[in-house]
């Protein structure tokens, strides 16, 4: 995909797809963005169809020689640069949809909009991600799916404003082909994307940007004592991977480890899922691809934060090998838990990353997993549940949700969460003796390992998995995290 910059009016480039933007109007009509508008020569037209400018609304009409697509953006009062993504999101498709090779984009200018820069890092993440498709299983292709944009001309008002829409571009560009890795990942089903695959996505990271890259395989993890992954891994055939990938420029001003829950596929282990609960659990790995999404824009982005990426790979697999309720676990950390339901596995493989972090002195260590089936019964599948042993580090999460619109809830972590956890006969048990509070007693079993370290957890059971398509997200992997953390990552200093 080709993206430049150019400088004028939409119509003055007579190419083919301008997409203009427009606001729902009061009464009948639609108004056009001003720049777009004054010089299309489109206004009777659209007058007449009778479009509205509702959020999403679309219109696709000639337009001299060629053709336009008009996009409804709602309401002027509620313009934001959530709706700026969908915007372009909906004017990408609209416009691959017709078989067309070019889509232009306005670099909108409103006072409801961050700087130019972002601004046009928006339109470019919004538009890139809402065509991702995940489509090379299939032996033969739909005539429909063969379409696809070739080029994305973003138009900015002023010459002068060129430079900073290519910054933002560029951004948009890096940030989107990572959120389309980390969905590859979770797409891919469980018997190609296994532990290995994903040792190997890290170690093609690793190459392409000459990062350090350290993978230790089961056999290894079972003699260094990484009790928490072996007591998960043990009933598997594949071998668990235990990835470490590490980001490190030359003028770090801090370190970030990030942690990812990599499990390819969760059947509950000997605590089997029902058949309908199996279903979809592949995707158990989307944090593990949130983390090497991330690594991957950070260094692409050349950002100047170390970044260290943990991942422990596995699936969870009954067996006569594997662990059984009741099986006692000595964690890396030398912390003992008594595994009473072996399809709480998460956090214990989990434990053992937040406690290996430690050992690279983080400013911050952040893990992000789909820890709990509770945080889609409290939180739905439009909010990521947060827990954190720090205001101020919660407050940057938060922030970076929401300018990136990857929303975070903070859940409290109060102790006496903490004191349904322990174990008659062990440090710890892996699930709580009541069972209520599913999200937040899992995240007091994480935070005992987290220690002392500067940690925030995020739970994204609920928002990793889309089952109904959105503007700029097919059905499938969201690939969530990955511009939260890229956003967070960028504003550390
Ligand atoms: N991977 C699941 C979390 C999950 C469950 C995500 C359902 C999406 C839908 C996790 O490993 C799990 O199975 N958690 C259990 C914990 C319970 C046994 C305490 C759960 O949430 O049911
Ligand atoms: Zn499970
Ligand atoms: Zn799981």
């Amino acid at each position: 995909m080709r993206i430049t910059v150019k400088s004028g009016s939409l119509s003055a480039l007579r190419q083919s797809v301008p997409a203009y933007a427009a606001f729902e109007g009061n009464e009948q009509t639609a108004s056009l963005l001003p720049h777009a508008w004054a010089t299309s020569g489109l206004g009777k037209t659209v007058r007449d169809s009778g479009f509205r400018g509702g959020q999403g609304e679309q219109l696709f009409l000639p337009n001299g020689q060629g053709w336009a697509v008009i996009i409804g953006l709602g309401k002027e009062k509620d313009l934001s640069i959530e709706r700026l993504r969908r915007f372009a999101a909906h004017a990408a498709r609209r416009v691959r949809a017709s078989g067309r090779k070019t889509l232009i984009l306005p670099v909108l200018v409103h006072a409801s909009l961050p700087s130019l820069e972002e601004t046009a890092q928006a339109l470019v993440e919004g538009a890139l991600l809402s065509l991702y498709r995940f489509d090379y299983l299939k032996s033969e292709r739909a005539p429909e799916t063969k379409k696809a944009i070739e080029e994305i001309i973003l138009v900015v008002q002023r010459p002068g404003d060129a430079a900073y829409a290519r910054k933002g571009a560029e951004a948009g560009k890096v940030i989107a082909e990572s959120v389309s890795l980390a969905r590859d990942l979770i797409n891919g089903p469980s018997n190609l994307v296994t532990p290995t695959a994903l040792a190997d996505e890290a170690r093609s990271i690793a190459k392409q940007f000459k990062l350090a890259c350290s993978v230790t395989p089961f056999a290894q993890l079972k003699r260094l004592g990484f009790g928490g992954i072996v007591g998960v891994a043990q009933g598997s055939a594949h071998p668990a991977q235990f990835i470490v990938l590490e980001y490190r420029p030359a003028k770090a001003r801090a370190t970030v480890a990030l942690c990812g829950k990599g499990i390819t596929f969760d059947t509950g282990g000997i605590n089997l899922k029902s058949a309908e609960k199996m279903i979809g659990m592949k995707y158990d790995m989307s944090g593990a691809a949130a983390v090497l999404g991330t690594l991957k824009a950070v260094a692409a982005l050349k950002l100047p934060v170390n970044v260290i990426g943990i991942i422990a790979a596995t699936d969870n697999m009954p067996s006569g090998t594997a662990q059984k309720p009741g099986d006692v676990l000595t964690t890396l950390s030398g912390k003992t838990v008594e595994v009473l339901n072996t399809d709480a596995e998460g956090r214990l493989v989990l434990s053992d990353c937040l406690h290996y972090a430690k050992r690279f002195k983080p400013d911050a260590v952040i893990d992000i997993a789909t820890l709990t089936g509770a945080c889609i019964l409290a939180l739905g599948t439009f909010a990521v549940g947060l827990t954190a042993n720090d205001d101020k580090l919660a407050k940057r999460v938060e922030e970076a949700g929401t300018r990136v619109h990857e929303r975070v809830w903070r859940l409290p972590l109060w102790e006496e969460y903490g004191d349904l956890m322990k174990s008659e006969i062990a440090d710890l048990r892996n699930i709580s003796t009541t069972g209520e509070a599913g999200t937040i007693t899992a995240a007091k079993f994480l935070q005992v390992f987290a220690g002392e370290s500067t940690w925030a957890h995020l739970d994204i059971a609920g928002t990793a998995w889309a089952d109904k398509e959105r503007p700029y997200v097919p059905r499938g992997a969201v690939g969530i995290g990955v511009r939260l953390l890229v956003d967070l990552l960028r504003r550390w200093s």
